[in-house]
């Protein structure tokens, strides 16, 4: 394993502890903003409650002052005794009671006669005379405490603080009703006031702002989570690339590495031939200019001529390839080297019916760089594109300009190159051709980053080939 590889799985570490702290956190936040929630609201629902007890004390004690005085003490004095049976006593206490809680928050006004031990007095007619269901907060009442409790129509789910909006609620207080006795004169318990009151709608607001408050947690939370994600996945993706890179570019060193020992190896060989190749087609030209020579001899001398010439160009190609290259930089028109190139290959061109499309007419794309080489690569890619195709097709040249540097694409209607050769098409000497010597595309790819730009090919079996050159403006 490399060092980067070591590298980037390090470092996938870390992003997969990040990720499971954004899992956790999000999930442990969710468990706790429920019981978070459920306790801000209880304990609002607590004040709530206290607010309304305090209220309902007020009324009470209120009550409690005004029937004495305004009922008890003078139909005692008047009647000698208290019967709610009888309608003008209980008329009379009704208006008390109503006038008493007239503008107070107060729904239901229940007077228990302890010693009967029923509803004496009901501002709900529906409940008189009816027997005490005895209960913690009545019996309280009795011994002279009071109390309050809520009256819920069941819905806190589960018991778990979960309540749905829109359940009835309503505050129930008893409170012992005190006086002096106008026969004994000693403070006594007469009755049990039940003051009810409707707190449903504040109550609706707090569950409402229960669920406001966990909703908005949870929300929250899930952006920031989600926010977490995203990051977390952008840098793995830019390590990611970053490590493809780094391998790309050792690979790259690799490639250089044995080129370069390749091409020394070249060059000291190439450089070998080449002497006594001149030799022997001096020799050969020598000797089929004779004037003794018969015809045979002058025929054979020619086969070594031309075959010497094209040996000498192969060594030539080698050299080429294997030489360090050292641009010449100078001004240079683009769109002259480009047609240069199309004038050279143009009876080539005819002869195959290829059409040319290119959009070099009245550009002036300056640039420094070696013109020669410039022409080298470019009829080298030329080249290859007329070999591809074989009965008429197109080849489209088309330059763009950006603000550093050019774009060259050129595409043909060729035969294309299969997925496995084009990953092959810049190792020296790959060819798939009888005559080729697998040179070419490398050097193309040599002169064109001796000039600083970037080369890519695209292909597609049976469709065509595209090569993309960018080069700087210099
Ligand atoms: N435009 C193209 N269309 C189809 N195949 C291509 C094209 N350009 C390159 N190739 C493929 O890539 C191979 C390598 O190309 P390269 O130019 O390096 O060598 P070559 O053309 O075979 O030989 P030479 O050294 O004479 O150029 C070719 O043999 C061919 O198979
Ligand atoms: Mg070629």
């Amino acid at each position: 394993m490399t060092p980067i590889n070591q590298n980037t799985r390090a470092k996938g570490k870390q992003f997969r502890l990040v990720k499971f702290f954004a899992y956790a956190s999000f999930i442990i936040l969710i468990l706790f903003s429920f019981p978070f929630s459920v306790v801000i609201s209880q304990q609002a629902k607590d004040i709530l409650m206290r607010s309304y007890e305090n209220y309902a004390l007020l009324v009470g004690e209120n009550l409690n002052h005004q029937v004495f005085q305004n009922f008890s003490i003078p139909v005692s004095r008047r009647y000698g005794h208290i019967s709610l049976r009888e309608k003008e006593q209980y008329e009379l206490l009704d208006r008390v009671v109503r006038n008493t809680i007239h503008g107070f928050n107060v729904d239901i006004v229940n007077i228990y006669a302890i010693r009967q031990g029923v509803i004496a007095y009901s501002t709900e007619s529906r409940a008189l005379g009816k027997k005490v269901k005895t209960s913690p907060g009545y019996d309280k009442a009795v011994n002279g405490e009071h109390s309050s409790g809520v009256l819920a129509k069941g819905d806190n789910l589960w018991g778990l603080g979960i309540e749905r909006i829109g359940g009835e609620k309503k505050l129930r207080t008893y409170i012992p009703f005190r006086g002096v006795n106008p026969f004994t004169g000693e403070n006594e318990i007469f009755g049990v006031f039940e003051l009810i009151q409707d707190m449903t709608q504040e109550y609706r607001s707090i569950v409402k702002l229960q669920y406001f408050i966990f909703g908005l947690s949870t929300l929250i939370m899930g952006l920031i989570f989600v926010a977490l994600i995203l990051i977390v996945r952008k840098a793995e993706r830019i390590i990611e690339e970053r490590a493809r890179e780094q391998m790309e570019l050792e690979a790259q060193l690799n490639q250089a590495e044995r080129l370069a020992a390749l091409g020394q190896m070249c060059a000291g060989v190439s450089h070998e031939i080449r002497n006594p190749l001149g030799i022997i087609r001096s020799t050969a030209e020598l000797m089929g200019g004779m004037d003794d020579a018969n015809d045979s001899q002058k025929k054979l001398s020619g086969v070594i001529i031309e075959e010497s010439s094209r040996l000498n160009n192969i060594v030539t190609e080698f050299l080429d390839f294997a030489r360090p290259l050292k641009p010449n930089l100078q001004d240079c028109y683009l769109e002259e080297v480009l047609d240069k190139n199309l004038q050279f290959l143009e009876p080539e061109l005819d002869k195959k019916k290829i059409a040319v499309h290119h959009n070099l007419d009245g550009r002036s794309l300056k640039l420094r760089a070696d013109p020669q080489l410039l022409y080298r690569t470019f009829l080298n890619i030329f080249v290859n594109a007329v070999q591809s195709i074989e009965n008429g097709g197109t080849i489209t040249v088309n330059v763009e300009e950006a603000k550093n540097h050019y774009v060259v694409r050129i595409e043909d209607t060729g035969c294309g190159i299969s997925q496995e050769n084009l990953s092959k098409i810049f190792d020296p000497f790959f060819s798939t051709k009888e005559t080729g010597t697998g040179l070419g595309a490398s050097i193309v790819r040599n002169i064109i980053e001796a000039h600083g730009g970037s080369i890519r090919i695209e292909s597609e079996e049976g469709t065509g080939t595209k090569v993309t050159i960018e080069l700087p403006r210099g």
